[in-house]
């Protein structure tokens, strides 16, 4: 039975139109106030067809993440093999911190459904309905030394351009430094934080959000432009959030596993080969400047290398690329 008094009713009533009026004598509400909790179950993923006279009908209930399907498919030794998931949460960031404080260990993977306060990088928000996307945290506890999490930063965007093409077959590129795009428009976002004691790192959160399933209507305007998801990039093919998260956290573990062992070296060769950034003349919007030229590469330490028109090579460290 279902804790939602709406849901429970249309529940009790599978396949049948139940009037506005009914509802609200069941409710003892108006039936502006059940219009309203139609409205708010739509856009947490119901689905209704509305009926002049007749009522509602529920027709389709939001997907939900299915960990044990999920767990078939993971092929890890560590990472994703511990797993927490929630329905909502401020911020799958936030839910790791408190984990780690209870004892989290590396490879702890932390899901929600939802987030009510989903994070970007440099303070921005994150939009994260829930059903649609994949929104998440993993632990990482790499002994290297502070300055090395702009190279983790690239290690994640380049495992999951991998992992996104081969389940998608679509042309994901990376815009540095870890912005996934599909046609010059963001497909999925990654936000690293850590913490360390004397230089060295004692956790990496790696926060990943993935716009899966969502449709042009699930985004808020103002991200139309430059926001797309893999539902609308394939004309509306519906992937299995499941099988998308394994392939991930499979390629994840191999590529960390490679860089602790090899160093950055040939993730820095596979960054270059999947970036939509280089070989073209760039601008970068650093807080207090903006720097141009040509991308020609990045360093060990996951900086830009831009030529500039005098023939030097400058290094950005942050920043947002225009391209
Ligand atoms: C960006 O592109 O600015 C980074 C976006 C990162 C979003 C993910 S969703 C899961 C995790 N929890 C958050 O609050 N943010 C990250």
């Amino acid at each position: 039975m279902n804790n939602d008094p709406l849901l429970a009713i249309f529940e009790k009533n599978q396949d049948k139109f139940v009037s506005g009026e009914q509802l609200s004598i069941a409710l003892s509400c108006s039936r502006t106030a059940i219009w309203k909790k139609i409205q708010k179950l739509t856009k947490d993923g119901y689905l209704f067809e509305a009926v002049p006279r007749l009522g509602y009908k529920l027709i389709g209930v939001p997907d939900r993440f299915d960990m044990v399907k999920f767990a078939t498919k993971l092929r890890t030794v560590r990472l994703g093999k511990s797993q927490t998931y929630v329905d909502e949460t401020t911020s799958t960031q936030d839910l790791m911190r408190t984990l780690i404080t209870n004892g989290a260990k590396e490879g702890r993977l932390v899901i929600a459904e939802s987030q009510t306060l989903g994070r970007g990088r440099l303070g921005r928000s994150w939009h994260s309905p829930a059903g649609k996307g994949l929104w998440f945290s993993v632990l990482l506890q790499p002994t290297v030394p502070l300055r090395a999490i702009s190279q983790l930063t690239l290690l994640t965007a380049v495992a999951l351009c991998k992992s996104l093409r081969a389940e998608t077959g679509l042309k994901i590129g990376i815009k540095w430094p870890n912005d996934l795009l599909i046609d010059g428009k963001k497909i999925s976002g990654i936000l690293l934080e850590s913490m360390a004691e004397d230089d060295r790192i004692q956790f990496v959160i790696a926060g990943i959000g993935i716009s899966v399933n969502l449709t042009q209507d699930d985004f808020p305007v103002a991200l139309h432009p430059i926001a797309t998801s893999l539902r609308i990039a394939t004309k509306n093919h519906v992937f299995s959030r499941e099988d998308i998260l394994a392939s991930f956290i499979n390629e994840y573990e191999a590529l960390y596993d490679t860089y602790l062992l090899n160093g950055f070296s040939p993730i820095q060769k596979l960054w270059e080969q999947m970036s939509v950034t280089l070989n073209q003349h760039v601008r970068v919007q650093q807080l207090n400047q903006t720097l141009e030229g040509y991308a020609v590469g990045i360093d060990e330490q996951g900086a830009l290398l831009l030529r500039q028109s005098n023939g030097d090579l400058i290094r950005c460290y942050s920043g947002d690329t225009d391209r």
